[in-house]
């Protein structure tokens, strides 16, 4: 008989992300072949608090890898935001053995694993979010499936656009980031992209741009709009109004956050849940662990937290350049 050598507990915190589910898997798997007990927390940190807290086999994360969502469930927990709760949740980690928890969420949930591990548990990090805003990695679970529904929703409605010769506002996810709005921006030669840490509010420019390309012979055009710019009904209705092109919005919301994992959003969070149990089983404590320079890497939560994540200004350099300017007639 092999002798223990800890227990590890997983949750997925926040919001769901594809493939959560193959990360879980990997921490499971990769902790059992390590010689690890794995608990599984359901219901995020509130779990914890609720003990909800099953030990996990080999076959329990079985046919789980091609799914979207988290099969360990999810939850942004009040309690656990206080100090009280954080408190509280180390002494039930204390009470069940658990030596090191595995985090898969976003920044927010980070923040809340950074506040446990001041109470002794150590804390490892998976960045689980479709909104590809986590400073430290160049990568996120879920954020190529998310980037790619929303890019073949946007196809499909440049279509029916085109065929009516309508404007088309598209609502994409990310209260306050852009990633998805700029690749699909680019990816979806969007004519008009509006990001929150980019816009200026200049609606006129956006909608005299629209006016010129009209006049240049541009018979449809897509403006890909960030939930945190938001306002995409008032916004049809004022770039209908001050154009005349009859313009409809479209919101996407939630439907970017389901759907099987693609290849990548598999492969990397499956190495990423491996990842995190090895730097454990080397005795490395409160990191968190993302993609930089296309190779998995570790860093240190406190010093991943001073970290700043910018969008990358050539890129939507580049997708102004392709997409929001016409000179049709000048060919
Ligand atoms: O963080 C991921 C995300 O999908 C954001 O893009 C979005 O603003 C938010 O979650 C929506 O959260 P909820 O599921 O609570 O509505």
């Amino acid at each position: 008989m092999i002798e223990c050598k800890g227990k590890i507990a997983v949750l997925t915190s926040g919001g769901d992300a594809p493939g959560m589910n193959a990360a879980v898997r990997a921490v499971v798997r990769n902790g059992i072949a390590k010689g690890y007990e794995v608990y599984g927390v359901r219901r995020g940190y509130n779990g914890i608090l609720n003990k909800e807290i099953e030990l996990m086999t080999f076959q329990d994360v079985s046919e789980k890898l091609q799914h979207g969502g988290t099969f360990l469930f999810t939850a942004r927990s009040a309690e656990f935001g206080e100090e009280e709760g954080k408190k509280k949740a180390a002494e039930i980690c204390k009470e069940f053995g658990i030596d090191s928890l595995i985090v898969i969420g976003g920044d927010g949930s980070f923040k809340g694993a950074k506040g446990l591990s001041k109470y002794g548990v150590n804390v490892i990090g998976l960045p689980g979010t479709i909104d590809l805003d986590i400073a430290y990695t160049e990568y996120t679970i879920g954020f190529d499936t998310a980037v790619n529904t929303a890019m073949e929703a946007i196809d499909r409605l440049r279509e029916t656009s085109n065929s009516h010769e309508r404007c088309s506002v598209v609502e994409v996810m990310g209260r306050s980031a852009g990633y998805i709005a700029l690749w699909c921006g680019i990816a979806n030669g969007a004519e008009g992209i509006l990001l929150p840490e980019k816009f200026d509010n200049d609606y006129e420019k956006l909608i005299e741009q629209i006016k010129e390309n009209r006049e240049a012979g541009m018979t449809h055009q897509v403006v890909v709009n960030a939930e945190g710019v938001g306002h995409s009904n008032s916004l049809a209705k004022r770039i209908e109004e001050e154009t005349g092109v009859e313009t409809r919005a479209t919101i996407l919301g939630h439907l970017q956050r389901g759907g099987s994992p693609t290849a990548r959003d598999r492969v990397y969070a499956s190495v990423m849940g491996a990842y995190a149990v090895d730097i454990i089983d080397q005795g490395k404590k409160n990191r968190l662990v993302g993609y930089k320079d296309g190779h998995v890497y570790d860093v240190d939560i406190e010093e991943a937290f001073q970290m700043k994540k910018s969008i990358d200004d050539y890129q939507y350099e580049v997708a102004g350049i392709l997409g929001t300017r016409c000179d049709y007639k000048n060919i």
